[in-house]
């Protein structure tokens, strides 16, 4: 057998991804070592209760209390304890002492990333963060060294296991928001608190992630516009799938033009969206994620699976922990990400797509000259318009209640690519319109 120097892991955190990290790295310890070229030896765990029932069965004496003398005995630290503090002053301390660094907290990252990968380069070390976005998808490596050669147009992402199952549920088994979140937190998708999943937070984490890797430049959370799902109804669902497309909660992350002054920007934003059932990610069900780049010279690119659950996500931990241990072994400074575009995230409001919008409108001669009228007074270019002749589906939301009063007819217009501030001003004159009984709903287009 051949004999390796060992390299030294502390693990901090042995939650549901840190102790199949911990199970996978005793298990395959021989393995992984014939791979690096170094023994990986770890040499203690870090967490709050050393006495806690955990879900698998680890050696006692590696468990302490004491993460601070852990982190200056190892040579790579693993954070998987998640939140903010004392996780980025854990970090902080160990890459300052000269370790490498692999992390899975997207909310870290998202907060303090910028701090985090100047202290890494000031030092020569490295932070990896495979499991950050999309949990075992491999989206992190392929975007900072596949891709870093190409120009990236525009990500689409569906990285939030729990809201995509939510929405499958409602479309393909016509359940509540209510029930399908029960469903989705009883199968241990949702995090603690799913205010994150539905209201879109952790999804925007993981958009400012992505974004700064695929545009070489400062992504801060704040900048990623955000809406959730707790607003979707049964009947936008329900009418979208009559309309040939699927309600998806997208990360959007998409490289714009000023149309005024040829400047580029970034748009981030985090919102449900219309997808085309024809589109790959129409296909993305339950809690699986999938990441959709669209890159200038290589195309269109899908990557798919597991964006959670712990043993999958120890499978994208352990993959940095090897990349992160040859790197030792090699030697040298750790390679740093370049983000030197500096380009500005630009408002919603000039973000430009497509639109579906649901009306009730006064069934009568001129109605439809006005609708078009109005449109066309905003500059907004109607794609296609159905008229049914009387409300096919009960409202959604609280705007106003259509009913099947004969003088009604509902009105599905989908636009060309119009900006978000030409729409807002569309329907509140549409809204304002004595012709128009409700605007019933309004969703954005995306993916072609
Ligand atoms: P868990 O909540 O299951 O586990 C957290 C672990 O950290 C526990 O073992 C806990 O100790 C320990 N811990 C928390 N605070 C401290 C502290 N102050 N000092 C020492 N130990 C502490 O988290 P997960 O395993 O689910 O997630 C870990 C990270 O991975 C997070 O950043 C998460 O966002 C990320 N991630 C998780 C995914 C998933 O599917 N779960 C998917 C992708 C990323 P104790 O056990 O004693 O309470
Ligand atoms: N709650 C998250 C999700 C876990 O549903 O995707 C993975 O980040």
């Amino acid at each position: 057998m051949i004999e390796y120097r060992n390299l030294k892991i502390a693990l901090l955190g042995a939650g549901s991804v840190g102790s199949r990290v911990a199970q996978l790295l005793l298990e395959h310890g021989d393995e992984l070592a014939s791979r690096v070229g170094a023994g990986l030896e770890l040499v203690g765990i870090a967490v709050r209760d050393v006495d806690a029932e955990r879900d698998v069965s680890l050696p006692k004496e590696l468990f302490t209390t004491d993460a601070e003398s852990l982190i200056l005995s190892a040579d790579i630290v693993i954070e998987l304890m998640g939140g903010i503090e004392p996780a980025r002053s854990y970090i902080l301390e160990a890459l300052n002492s000269g370790a490498d660094v692999v992390t899975g907290n997207k909310a870290l990252l998202a907060l303090h990333g910028t701090e985090l990968f100047e202290a890494a380069e000031q030092v020569g070390a490295q932070l990896y963060y495979e499991a950050a976005a999309g949990g075992a998808i491999p989206i992190i490596r392929p975007l900072r060294d596949s891709l870093a050669g190409d120009r990236v147009k525009r990500i689409l992402g569906i990285v939030n296991g729990t809201t995509n199952f939510i929405l499958d549920r409602m479309d393909v088994d016509g359940d509540t928001l209510e029930r399908a979140l029960a469903t989705a937190t009883a199968l241990g998708y949702a995090e603690a608190d799913p205010t994150a999943d539905i209201e879109g937070f952790d999804a925007a984490q993981k958009a400012a992630i992505l974004a700064r890797l695929a545009f070489h430049s400062a992504v801060p959370v704040e900048a990623v516009h955000r809406e959730g799902i707790t607003s979707v109804t049964a009947a936008q669902v329900e009418r979208a799938r009559r309309a040939g497309y699927v309600v998806k909660l997208l990360a959007i992350c998409e490289r714009v033009v000023d149309p005024v002054t040829g400047e580029e920007g970034i748009s981030a934003r985090v919102h449900p969206a219309l997808v085309s059932r024809l589109h790959p990610l129409a296909a993305v069900h339950g809690a699986k994620n999938a990441v959709f780049v669209e890159a200038e010279a290589a195309g269109d690119l899908m990557f798919y699976g597991a964006g959670a659950g712990g043993l999958e996500t120890a499978s994208a931990v352990l993959g940095d922990l090897v990349s992160a241990a040859r790197r030792h072994v090699a030697g040298g400074p750790g390679v740093g990400e370049s983000f030197t575009a500096y380009l500005p995230v630009v408002d919603i409001g000039k973000v430009q797509t497509r639109y579906q919008i649901t009306l009730e409108v006064i069934d009568q001669a001129g109605v439809l000259a006005t609708i078009a009228g109005i449109f066309s007074d905003h500059d907004v270019s109607v794609e296609t318009l159905e008229q049914s002749a009387a409300p096919v589906l009960p409202a959604a939301g609280p705007v106003a209640s259509p009913t099947s009063d004969p003088q009604t007819a509902t009105l599905v217009i989908v636009t060309h690519r119009a900006s978000e501030e030409a729409l807002a001003a569309t329907a509140a004159s549409l809204g304002g319109n004595t012709a128009v009984a409700s605007v019933t709903s309004v969703m954005r287009v995306e993916g072609a």
